[in-house]
C-alpha cells in the first residue's frame, strides 16, 4: 500500500505527476478552498498534505489528524500553519524558500511603479472611454527616480528590491533587526537607519518582513504620522504587517499619498473603504505569480513531501526538532 496524501488545492500537473509516482493522492484540482472541517475530514488516513497558504493548519485541525507526518506548504511564508503545534505533535513542516525572491522583488517594483504613476486608475479611465485626448494635467503621479526608497526587512526579497532600485538612481535606506555587514551594504548601495528615520525620510516604504508577533501592525497610526505626506507604502509581505484601518485613515486624511498592496489583513477581503480609493493599487496576493516561479514552488513542495515521507530530511524543513524523536 502506498502512503496517502492530500493536495489541498489545485497545483501544476508536473508536480502532481511527481507526487503520483510515490503516493495515492486525493487532489482538490477543482481548487475550492476546504473549510477547516472539510480539511480535517479529507486528512483522515493521510500521512502528508501538500497545501497552499489559504488553508489553515491550526492546532484545532492538527489534533484531529493523528496520522499526519508532514505539511508541505507551497509558499515561503507559513503563517497558515501553527508550526509550534505541529512540532509538538511530531509533524514536519516545510516551505519553498529562495525560488520566489526575484519574482517577488519584480512585482514589488511593479506595484511601486503602478502606484506612483497611477497606472491602474489610468487604465480604467482609458477602458471606460473617458479619455478625450492628451492633457498636460492628466494623471500626474510621483517621480520614482532619484527619490528615497526605504526597505523594511533586508532579507533576500528586500535585497532584490534594493538591487533593482539602482537603475532608478535612488537613495536606498533599510532597517531590520540586524544590520548587514559593510561589504553587503556597499554591494547593494544601501544605508542602515532606524525605523523612525526610515519612515521620516522615505518617499517609498516597502515592506519585506515575515509575519511574526513583532511585525504585526508594524505600520499603524504612529508610523503613518511619521511618514511624508507624499510617501507611498508598498506591501508585498503579509497583510497584518499593516494596520489596515490605520492605512485607510492615513490615505483618507492625506497622511500619505498612496499605497500599493498585494496582501491584506483578512484575505481574501480587505477594508471596504480601500476598494473605492483611487490612491490605492490593489493586487490579489500575486507577487510570486509567474508561471515559472509558481511551477517551481509546486515542485519544491512535492519534493519536500516525498523526502519527508520516505525517511529523508526534507530539503526545506522548518522544524528539524521533530526528526529523530
Ligand atoms: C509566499 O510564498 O509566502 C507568498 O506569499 C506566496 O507566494
Amino acid at each position: 500500500m502506498r502512503p496517502k496524501i492530500l493536495v489541498t488545492r489545485r497545483i501544476f500537473d508536473e508536480a502532481l505527476n511527481l507526487l503520483n509516482k510515490h503516493f495515492d493522492i486525493e487532489a482538490n484540482q477543482r481548487d475550492i478552498p476546504p473549510t477547516p472541517n472539510q480539511l480535517v475530514k479529507k486528512l483522515q488516513g493521510k500521512l502528508g498534505a501538500v497545501t497552499l497558504l489559504a488553508c489553515d493548519f491550526s492546532d484545532k485541525v492538527l489534533v484531529q489528524c493523528p496520522e499526519l507526518k508532514i505539511i508541505s506548504n507551497v509558499a515561503v511564508g507559513f503563517n497558515n500553519i501553527d508550526v509550534k503545534a505541529a512540532t509538538r505533535r511530531g509533524i514536519m513542516v516545510t516551505n519553498t524558500p529562495g525560488v520566489l525572491d526575484d519574482t517577488t522583488a519584480d512585482f514589488t517594483w511593479c506595484l511601486l511603479l503602478a502606484t506612483a504613476r497611477r497606472l491602474a486608475e489610468a487604465d480604467k479611465f482609458f477602458r471606460t472611454g473617458k479619455w478625450k485626448g492628451w492633457g498636460l494635467m492628466q494623471f500626474l503621479g510621483h517621480d520614482v527616480h532619484h527619490k528615497t526608497l526605504g526597505i523594511v526587512g533586508f532579507g533576500r526579497i528586500g535585497k532584490g528590491v534594493a538591487k533593482r532600485a539602482k537603475g532608478f538612481d535612488m537613495r536606498v535606506i533599510y532597517t531590520d533587526t540586524q544590520r548587514v555587514d559593510e561589504a553587503t551594504e556597499r554591494e547593494f548601495g544601501v544605508m542602515y537607519v532606524d525605523k523612525r528615520t526610515l519612515l521620516r525620510e522615505s518617499d517609498f516604504v516597502s515592506l519585506h518582513v515575515p509575519l511574526i508577533p513583532e511585525t504585526t501592525h508594524y505600520i499603524s497610526h504612529a508610523e503613518f504620522a511619521l511618514m511624508k505626506k507624499t510617501a507611498i507604502l508598498i506591501n508585498a509581505s503579509r497583510g497584518p504587517v499593516v494596520d489596515e484601518k490605520a492605512l485607510v485613515k492615513a490615505l483618507k486624511e492625506g497622511k500619505i499619498a498612496g499605497a500599493g498592496l498585494d496582501v491584506y489583513e483578512k484575505e481574501p477581503k480587505c477594508e471596504r473603504a480601500l476598494i473605492g480609493m483611487k490612491n490605492a493599487v490593489l493586487a490579489p496576493h500575486i507577487a510570486s505569480a509567474s508561471v515559472e516561479t509558481r511551477a517551481r514552488m509546486a515542485m519544491i513542495a512535492a519534493q519536500n513531501c516525498i523526502a519527508g515521507l520516505s525517511g529523508q530530511r526534507p530539503p526545506n524543513l522548518l522544524n528539524p526538532e521533530v526528526l529523530g524523536r
